[in-house]
């Protein structure tokens, strides 16, 4: 059997690492690896692959950065030649990126099977270009892989056969656990404390880089009074993500960063210097999705900076609080999880390091 895996993004590397290992084990599968481009900066790639031990790509489609149009243009028209060329069983796709949709498309078009891991989550917000990716991903699906029920829920409501739908748990976890005792041997926190002279007891940890979070001034800035009042109480440590970075400067928001004394600034660190920083962390701030799972895991209260989250397990019995973008919602969500004024998370079902195995059983 061949299979194509697609990745594209950073958390796709996270997602496609598992897998990876898990087709070793079938000596009937012959798997290979696509990596579409889309992150391409050594930190935002190659660090992962190093970190997740997740073998070379077999080829590299090198799209790089462009509108969403081009970029997913770029993806389907470099994909579909390879497709051909390769003849594929089955073609794998990850998560919500770009990458993911880009590669279903051409997968379907061609008429080869198509499945999706982390199919079925819904933020209900059309605004975001991620929900788009996932219904449409989602819709054109033969196997649908679920990491939580609301997944199943959604999928169903949405009138997909109940047999391509298979509960897993989260792929996502997997890795986590597996790399959990190596990351605990980071020296991130040492180095941090040294570099910047800290006597490190709490600290919080931010990630930032949804397009509704950095792209308008208004919005970053009410982020940024919350954190004043955060940093105020411990040192925050913010790895960076580029289109991050750039827009700081674009946006006039330096002055307001650097008058902040006690927020630092890192460039994005690697997977296992994140877990560490992570599982130490007194509260992680965020607008990602993988970190509300991986906090749920770590038993780390988790803020989450939208007004919604397409990972409701999470907050139902993890540790995360959906705080939105408003400086009094999110110093009052703070202020609760600070003060223990929050539930011990529960392990959400099958988040237990064995997705990968469950899904490669149902592809034989
Ligand atoms: C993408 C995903 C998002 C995911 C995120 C994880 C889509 C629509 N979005 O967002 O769901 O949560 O990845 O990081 O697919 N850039 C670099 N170097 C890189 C990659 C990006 O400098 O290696 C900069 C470029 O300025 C680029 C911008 O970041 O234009 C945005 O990159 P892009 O891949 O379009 O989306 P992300 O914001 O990374």
């Amino acid at each position: 059997m061949k299979i194509l895996n697609i990745v594209g993004a950073r958390p796709n590397f996270i997602k496609i690492a598992p897998l990876m290992t898990e087709y070793r084990k079938h000596k009937n599968i012959d798997a290979i690896l696509v990596h579409t481009g889309q992150h391409y900066d050594d930190k935002m790639s190659d660090y992962l692959f190093h970190d997740l031990g997740i073998p070379k790509p077999d080829i590299n489609l090198e799209v790089g950065s462009g509108s969403h149009a081009v970029q997913t243009a770029e993806i389907m028209k470099r994909f579909e030649p390879f497709a051909i060329s390769y003849k594929p069983d089955l073609v794998v796709v990850v998560g919500d990126v770009n990458s993911t949709i880009a590669c279903g498309l051409v997968a379907t078009k061609l008429d080869i099977k198509l499945a999706h891991i982390e199919a079925g989550l819904r933020s209900f917000d059309r605004s975001m270009p991620e929900e788009i990716n996932r219904i449409l991903t989602d819709s054109i699906s033969d196997l649908l892989f679920c990491t939580e029920s609301s997944g199943v829920d959604n999928l169903l409501a949405e009138g997909v056969a109940h047999n391509k739908i298979h509960m897993v748990g989260n792929i996502m976890i997997d890795t986590l656990l597996s790399h959990l005792e190596k990351a605990q041997q980071s020296t991130i926190i040492e180095d941090l404390q040294q570099q910047y002279c800290l006597d490190i007891r709490d600290f919080a940890v931010l990630t930032l880089h949804r397009p509704s979070n950095v792209d308008d001034a208004l919005v970053f800035s009410r982020i940024l009074d919350a954190l004043e009042v955060i940093q105020a109480d411990m040192p925050v440590f913010f790895p960076i993500h580029p289109r991050t970075r750039r827009n700081i400067s674009i946006l006039g928001l330096q002055q307001k960063i650097d008058n902040l004394k006690n927020l630092y600034m890192l460039d994005p660190v690697s997977y296992l210097d994140f877990l560490k920083l992570q599982a130490d962390a007194r509260i992680v701030l965020t607008d990602s999705g993988g970190i509300q799972e991986e906090t749920t895991i770590l038993k780390v209260p988790c803020i989450t900076l939208r007004e919604n989250t397409e990972r409701p397990v999470t907050v139902t019995i993890g540790s995360n609080q959906v705080a939105g973008t408003d400086t009094g919602k999110i110093v009052t969500a703070y202020k609760r999880a600070v003060n223990g004024d929050y539930r011990e998370p529960q392990i959400p079902p099958l988040w237990d390091g064995k997705a990968a195995e469950r899904i490669v059983s149902t592809f034989e």
